[in-house]
């Protein structure tokens, strides 16, 4: 045993030095700086297009809906107008943080044995390849909603950059290339997909031109009318799509679809006021939870020491057992946002966890319903790919789309080049049983007719005395919220500038399954003995989540990256 213990610490020791010889000069390179505007987002051309925008004269919102939909082309496979998404906007004239809704909604046919057999198991799959796994798209309303409301410059002009990617096409990154390598086995019996993205019948690589028309003309369509996508011939090609292909979403779905606004959660962490995304997301609710469980903590020069990554992991323990059984779309249930993000509900679970001991995950429960009631009682009031733009005002947009897992349901529908989303799998199909990423839910989570599926997107923006301080978020599923939670402590707590905070190492437990998430080679020896000691089952990985951040350094100026785990970059001027 001890033998091991020392051969795998050697090994620690001797991969952790080849790879800081190897990412050690990235790390510490400066983060790209500014005093006007910055976009930050997950691919060099997308953030390129955000920037031009700017300098257009476009503000935050215009540069937000242009990089989203240059990201729906050159990202094909993370996020697109066939899936949905959240926007927290912060506007600098008032400094008001809005929050908008646009996730897909389950079809008004769906129902809550949707993907389970006669003998009441889950159809291994279902939800989550082909047509049947496809909910309402909600990207194209979301995105003219914010435009209508917050933006400046043309509709047709922010969604032109977009267009002219798909027409013309670009060239395939790694990271593309292993995207559609990945899902090549579904995407290749879809007619449409296999056209689109394996030309030739064959895996695009690096450097190889991506030409999308159909997504060209329909982006076309788009930008002339948006409401083309919910009423007109682009509704007309899905819903015909759909009907040939044993799927559920029809024209009425899409006729009925709207985004929504919605109020988004705040709390105070120290000397920052944190908002994030309300339900149906469960990101900002437990996001505030860790912060506040773990606010008390003795931070300083102490940066991933193991006591605090021990306490760190047993209030992400709790936030997610919440989760489980508390979580899901606040217009079908009632979510008790108000005392969850409580500082008196923080109070009372911090006290559960043990400095010297993991707690199995069947100690740790949700909340229950009576500490809720004596919480609700104890408040005073009630109130309550991603991309980050900023603009010379100080508007900000933080923005997490998605089509779920990668391709989303690996179906295109034809005539259109829109790939559709998989997001019906975020609902909990059978109670208790993990969704692709190991989420457990119940009824608050259940399949229903036009009910939104419980997300964790977890799009933040961080303000200081009314003035802007950072906005962040990432993908990543499950683990989008302690990403988000661990870079803010990286910036709040230690200071570290955005590079920094975004590359630092990860770990992240959401209660079930009972194992600790590290990235490999991000945690000393040392460390991770300690907290093997202290009962957490550990299991070492490679890096997870692909987040952005901006900024807003003391003299006024923006800092901005994106995550060296993934292809993006954050472009100032
Ligand atoms: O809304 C959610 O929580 C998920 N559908 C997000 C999917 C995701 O981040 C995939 N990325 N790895």
């Amino acid at each position: 045993m001890l033998l091991l213990r020392f051969y795998k610490a050697l090994g620690y020791v001797a991969w952790s030095f080849a790879l800081g010889l190897l990412i050690l000069p990235d790390v510490l390179a400066q983060p790209t700086q500014s005093r006007q505007g910055m976009v930050a987002s997950a691919h060099p051309r997308a953030s390129q297009v955000g920037l031009a925008v700017l300098k257009q004269g476009g503000n935050a919102v215009d540069a937000a809906v242009a990089t989203t939909l240059a990201i729906s082309v050159v990202e094909p496979f993370s996020a697109g107008i066939g899936g949905g998404g959240f926007l927290m906007l912060r506007l600098a004239d008032t400094n008001e943080i809005k929050a908008l809704d646009f996730r897909e909604k389950a079809p008004l046919t769906a129902t809550r044995d949707l993907y389970l057999n006669e003998a009441g198991e889950l159809k291994s799959g279902a939800s989550i390849n082909g047509h049947l796994a496809v909910a309402v798209p909600g990207t194209v309303a979301g995105l003219f909603e914010v435009h209508e409301k917050q933006g400046k410059l043309p509709w047709a002009q922010v969604v032109q950059p977009a267009i002219t990617l798909a027409e013309r096409g670009f060239p395939v990154t790694d990271r593309l290339s292993r995207a559609i390598q990945g899902r090549q086995d579904v995407l290749s019996q879809n007619p449409a997909a296999r056209q689109i993205f394996l030309p030739q019948g064959r895996v695009p690589q690096r450097g190889d031109r991506l030409l999308q028309k159909d997504l060209a003309q329909t982006l076309r369509d788009v930008s002339q009318d948006p409401q083309s996508f919910y009423t007109g011939t682009i509704a007309a090609s899905i819903a015909e799509d759909m009907e040939s292909n044993g799927g559920l979403v029809t024209l009425n779905d899409l006729k009925v679809y709207q985004p929504t606004w919605r109020d988004p959660v705040c709390g105070q962490f120290r000397q920052s006021r944190v908002c994030s995304m309300p339900p149906p997301s469960s990101g900002g609710i437990h996001l505030l939870q860790i912060l506040q469980m773990v606010e008390d903590q003795d931070f300083q020069d102490r940066w991933h020491h193991p006591d605090v990554l021990h306490v760190l992991i047993e209030a992400m323990k709790i936030a997610y057992a919440d989760r489980a059984t508390y979580l899901g779309d606040p217009d079908f249930v009632s979510v008790p946002t108000a005392e969850l993000i409580s500082p008196l509900y923080a109070d009372r679970r911090r006290q559960e966890i043990q400095l010297q001991r993991s707690r199995p995950t069947q100690e740790v429960k949700a909340a229950s319903p009576s500490v809720l009631e004596a919480i609700r009682q104890q408040q005073e009031s009630h109130d309550t790919s991603h991309l980050t733009v900023v603009d010379k005002d100080r508007n900000a947009v933080s923005l997490t789309f998605t089509v779920n897992l990668g391709f989303g349901a690996g179906v295109v529908a034809e005539e259109t080049g829109i790939v559709l989303n998989n997001e019906m799998d975020d609902f909990a199909a059978v109670p208790g049983v993990p969704n692709a990423f190991g989420l457990v839910g119940g009824a608050a989570n259940a399949i229903a007719p036009g009910k939104i599926p419980l997300s964790s997107m977890t799009p933040t923006i961080v303000t200081e005395d009314g003035k802007l301080r950072l906005a962040t978020g990432a993908p990543g599923g499950s683990t989008i919220i302690t990403t988000v939670l661990q870079i803010l402590l990286n910036v709040l707590v230690y200071d570290q500038d955005a590079k920094q905070a975004v590359a630092s190492p990860r770990l992240h437990h959401q209660w079930l399954p009972e194992t600790l998430r590290l990235e490999r080679w991000g945690f000393d020896a040392a460390t991770v003995d300690n907290l093997e000691q202290r009962g957490h089952q550990i299991q070492l990985g490679s890096g997870w989540g692909n987040a952005n951040l901006i900024v807003v350094k003391p003299d006024g100026s923006l800092e901005g990256a994106a995550d060296p785990r993934g292809e993006g970059v954050a472009l100032g001027h």
